[in-house]
């Protein structure tokens, strides 16, 4: 493993390595056990998008592995003003030890892995969003202890969070049905990868049909970042696909509940089902910074 630029990179053995990692560094840390594993390296976090979890968590993270972390802001870098992504690849892998970069286009991610020489860590795209995903992966399991057997269900809009949470479901082996409203499936390679997995994988424009039996329920927003525009009309296009009483009546009594954050609450998800199962989506937030640093262990450590 040289990057990580989408879930689909990464196989069940890759999957269950860093969630491994990921667990044994979240003991550390609780139990005050040094784990500085990044002592001299440095990671520079490119944001062309917002940020909460993903910038305090990387930044925390490093500095938690003995490392140091910097903030660049494309509104402050050359790339916000044209020059080419391969140059900056170029130039930033003689200063840095690894890129994390949270952009739009999925491309410009894989041309940064492609010019330059250090390890690139995709933190959200429009395509994906693979380390909520590893952080997901890692709460899942440590609520229900393994994925065999378990049934996964997204309700919402077919975005990066589904199409990674697909691809990450599917391949550590738990069934994943998923409800978007038409005209907002997710993407035709994720839809492709979920053909290798018969029986596996269900979509339907049926939320509580997608819940039936479920273990853990997954939504995200109607309008992520970048569709601030199309708020009013996606509304529309997603009243009903959101996780309610009526979703929750239909999963599994245990049903765990986990959202990427921000929530919109009275959209995607009630206030009264988010507030229930409000530990549960602060302990994924939490696991950011764990599978995070494994990630980073895994990827920088010489
Ligand atoms: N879930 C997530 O990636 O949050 P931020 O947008 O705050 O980083
Ligand atoms: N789908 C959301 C996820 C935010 C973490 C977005 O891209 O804005």
């Amino acid at each position: 493993m040289k990057h990580l630029l989408k879930m689909s990179d990464l196989s069940n053995a890759d999957i269950i390595d860093i969630l491994n990692l990921a667990d044994q560094l979240k003991y550390e840390l609780k139990h005050n056990i040094p784990h500085r594993h990044l002592e001299g390296k440095t990671l520079g976090m490119i944001f062309q998008k917002s940020s909460t979890r993903t910038r305090v968590s990387f930044e925390t993270g490093m500095y938690q592995l003995g490392g140091n972390a910097l903030f660049l802001s494309s509104r402050d870098l050359q790339i916000g003003r044209g020059e080419p992504v391969q140059d900056t690849a170029r130039v930033l892998s003689r200063y840095l030890d690894g890129i994390m970069i949270r952009t739009f286009e999925q491309k410009e991610v894989e041309d940064l892995s492609k010019f330059g020489n250090i390890p690139i860590i995709n933190g959200l795209t429009d395509y994906c969003h693979p380390c909520q995903v590893l952080a997901d992966l890692m709460t899942v399991r440590e609520y229900k202890g393994q994925f065999d057997g378990l049934k996964m269900c997204y309700i919402g809009d077919g975005n990066n969070m589904a199409n990674s949470l697909i691809v990450g479901g599917l391949t550590v082996g738990m069934e994943v049905a998923v409800a978007c409203p038409e005209g907002y499936h997710p993407d035709k390679t994720v839809l492709d990868f979920a053909k290798n997995y018969e029986g596996k994988f269900t979509l339907t424009d049926k939320p509580v049909e997608a819940a039936a039996n479920a273990d853990v329920l997954f939504t995200d927003v109607w309008a992520s970042m970048g569709q601030e525009g199309e708020a009013e009309i996606r509304r529309k296009a997603f009243a009903g696909y959101q996780i309610n009483d009526a979703v929750m009546a239909a999963a599994k009594r245990d049903a765990i509940v986990q959202h990427c954050l921000p929530a919109h609450r009275e959209e995607e998800i009630t206030a009264k089902v988010f507030e229930e199962h409000a530990e549960e989506i602060f302990d994924e937030a939490e696991n950011r910074l764990h599978a995070q640093k494994a990630v980073m262990v895994k990827l920088m450590k010489s």
